[in-house]
C-alpha cells in the first residue's frame, strides 16, 4: 500500500474514498517506520483494507504538533470561536450520517440503524460542547478589602486519548468535545479493530476550519502507541475508555512518566433490578435492550439480570422467547438488531465464558452458540442457575451473555446489585416511586436507569464507580476534566510587612 487513500465501498452508500493515513497537522501522513495493518471485516473476516500505524516517532511528531498549536494561537483563540468550529464539525457529521454510519457498520459490524443512531449521538454531543465552549466560566473570591482573586478555568494543554472499538465515532466525539471545547489540544489514538471511521471524520475536521494541530488522530496499537501517548513527558493529560486491566496501565504510565492527569472510563458488571411490580412488558424489552444492545459490547452492559422471586418464572420464559427473537445477522440489514461481535478475540473471549459457565453448572436458558461458520456471530444467551461467585456473574464478558437469578426484596436486590467490584450502571424496574428512589441512592453506581436502560445523554454525566473508573464523561462534569483551576490572588492594600 503506497497512497494515503483507498477507494472502498460500502453496500450502504457504494464507493468512497477511505483515508488511511495518520492524521497530524490536518494532513494524512504515513508513520514514520512505514508499517501499515490490516483492518478486517467481522461480519465475513474479509481483509477491509490495511491503514498506516503509529509508532513512538509518530506519537512524538503528533504530540509536537499539538503542543506547537496549542501554545500557538489556539490557547487565545476566542470561546466563541472554539464553539463555532465544534458546531461546525457536529453539522457536518449530520451531513454525512449515512457515509459516517455505513464506514462504522463496515469496520464494526454494528447494525446500520444503531450506527446511525450512534451518528445522530455524536452530532448532539459536538453540538453541546460547541454550546459550553464560551460559558466555561471562573469566579471572584472576597477574602478582604486588601486582595482581589479571581479564580481561571484554564484549559489543561495538550490531551491524550485513547478510545475503544466498540463505539468507534461515538467516543471519539465524547473525547474530542469537552477537551477542545475547553481549549485544548487533542493527540487522539482509536483502537486497532475499527480505525476507518474516524479517519472518514478527520476529513471533517478539516472541512470545519480547525487550525491544523488542534486536533490529530493516529491508527495503531495499544501496547506501542497507546504506551507512548501514555508515558508521554509532553502530554498533559490522558483520558481511557477500554479495559480495567489496561486502565491500570495508563495511570501506572502516568505515575511513572509526567503525572499527567489521568481519566478513566473502565468496564462494568452491571445489574438490572426487576421488581414484581414492574410493568412486565416494557421490563422484558428494557432487559433485552440492557444486554443486547451493540451485542452486548458495552462498557454499561446490563449483564445481570436479578428478578423478584413472585414473577422470576413468567419473566424468564417471556425473556427468553424475547431474546431468541432478536434479529441477528448482516448489519447492513434494516432491521438487523445485532450483528458479529467485533473480532475473532473477541468471539473466542465470549464464547470460553460461554464454556465456563457450562462447566460451572449454570443453565442455558437460550443461545449459547456461533451462529454460522464465518463473521463472528453469537447467539443472544442467557445462564440461568448462576450463582454470585461464578465467573460468568463477576466477570466482564462484553458479548451478548447474561445471567438471570432471582431475589427476595429490597435489601436483598441491593445487597447483590453491588456485590461485584465494578460500579458504572444499574437499573431498577419498579412501578412503586419510593422503591426506585431507594434502590437507586443505593446502588453504588455512576448512573442508575429506572423503568429504562441505556437511555444515556450527552447532558447527562456518565462513569464509573469503584474499579468502573475515574473523572465524568458528557454533561457539564467532562469539562472539569479539561480543565485545571488558576487563583489569581492581588494585593490591593499597603504591604504587609511594609
Ligand atoms: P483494551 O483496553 O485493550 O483496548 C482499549 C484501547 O486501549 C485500545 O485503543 C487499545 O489499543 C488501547 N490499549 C491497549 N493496551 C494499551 C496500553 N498498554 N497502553 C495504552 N493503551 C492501550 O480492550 P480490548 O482488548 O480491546 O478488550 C478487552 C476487554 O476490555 C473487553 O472484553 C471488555 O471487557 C473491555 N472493554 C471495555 C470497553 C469499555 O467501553 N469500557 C471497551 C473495550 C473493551
Ligand atoms: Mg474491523
Amino acid at each position: 500500500m503506497s497512497g494515503l487513500s483507498v477507494k472502498l465501498k460500502t453496500p450502504h452508500t457504494g464507493e468512497y474514498d477511505q483515508p488511511t493515513g495518520l492524521f497530524i497537522n490536518n494532513e494524512f501522513v504515513k508513520g514514520v517506520d512505514g508499517k501499515t495493518f490490516e483492518v478486517i471485516n467481522p461480519t465475513d473476516e474479509s481483509v477491509i483494507t490495511s491503514v498506516h500505524e503509529a509508532t513512538e516517532k509518530d506519537v512524538d511528531i503528533a504530540v509536537s504538533a499539538a503542543r506547537k498549536a496549542f501554545e500557538g494561537n489556539w490557547r487565545k483563540e476566542t470561546p466563541e470561536n472554539r464553539g463555532k468550529l465544534l458546531v461546525n464539525l457536529a453539522n457536518l457529521f449530520e451531513k454525512n450520517v449515512d457515509l459516517l454510519a455505513a464506514v462504522e457498520s463496515l469496520d464494526n459490524g454494528k447494525a446500520i440503524t444503531m450506527a446511525k443512531g450512534d451518528v445522530g449521538a455524536c452530532v448532539g454531543c459536538l453540538r453541546y460542547y460547541g454550546g459550553w465552549a464560551d460559558k466555561i466560566e471562573g469566579k471572584v473570591v472576597d477574602t478582604g478589602p486588601d486582595t482581589f482573586n479571581y479564580i481561571r478555568k484554564e484549559p489543561i494543554g495538550v490531551c491524550g486519548q485513547i478510545i475503544p472499538w466498540n463505539f468507534p465515532l461515538l467516543m471519539w466525539a465524547w473525547k474530542i468535545g469537552p477537551a477542545v471545547a475547553a481549549g485544548n489540544c487533542v493527540v487522539l489514538k482509536t483502537a486497532e479493530q475499527t480505525p476507518l471511521s474516524a479517519l472518514v471524520a478527520c476529513n471533517l475536521i478539516k472541512e470545519a476550519g480547525f487550525p491544523p494541530g488542534v486536533i490529530n488522530v493516529i491508527s495503531g496499537f495499544g501496547k506501542i502507541a497507546g504506551a507512548a501517548l501514555s508515558s508521554h513527558m509532553d502530554v498533559d493529560k490522558v483520558a481511557f475508555t477500554g479495559s480495567t486491566v489496561v486502565g491500570r496501565q495508563i495511570m501506572k504510565a502516568a505515575a511513572g512518566s509526567n503525572l499527567k492527569k489521568v481519566t478513566l472510563e473502565l468496564g462494568g458488571k452491571s445489574p438490572n433490578i426487576v421488581f414484581a411490580d414492574a410493568d412486565i412488558d416494557n421490563a422484558i424489552s428494557w432487559v433485552n435492550f440492557g444486554i443486547y444492545f451493540n451485542h452486548g459490547q458495552c462498557c454499561c452492559a446490563g449483564s445481570r439480570v436479578y428478578v423478584q422471586e413472585e414473577i422470576y418464572d413468567k419473566f424468564i420464559q417471556r425473556f427468553k422467547e424475547r431474546a431468541a427473537q432478536n434479529a441477528v445477522g448482516d448489519p447492513f440489514h434494516e432491521k438487523t438488531f445485532q450483528g458479529p461481535q467485533v473480532s475473532q478475540l473477541q468471539f473466542d473471549r465470549i464464547m470460553s465464558y460461554i464454556e465456563e459457565g457450562k462447566k460451572a453448572g449454570a443453565t442455558i436458558e437460550t443461545g449459547g452458540n456461533r451462529i454460522g461458520d464465518k463473521g463472528y456471530f453469537i447467539e443472544p444467551t442467557i445462564f440461568s442457575n448462576v450463582t454470585e461467585d461464578m465467573k460468568i456473574v463477576q466477570e466482564e464478558i462484553f458479548g451478548p451473555v447474561c445471567s438471570i437469578s432471582k431475589f427476595k426484596n429490597k435489601e436483598d436486590a441491593i445487597k447483590v446489585g453491588n456485590s461485584t467490584t465494578y460500579g458504572l450502571a444499574a437499573a431498577v424496574h419498579t412501578s412503586n416511586l419510593n422503591t426506585a428512589i431507594e434502590v437507586a441512592n443505593s446502588l453504588r453506581a455512576g448512573t442508575v436507569w429506572v423503568n429504562t436502560y441505556n437511555t444515556l445523554h450527552w447532558q447527562l454525566p456518565f462513569g464509573g464507580f469503584k474499579e468502573s473508573g475515574i473523572g465524568r464523561e458528557l454533561g457539564e462534569a467532562a469539562l472539569d476534566n479539561y480543565t485545571q483551576t488558576k487563583t489569581v490572588s492581588i494585593r490591593l492594600g499597603d504591604a504587609l510587612f511594609g
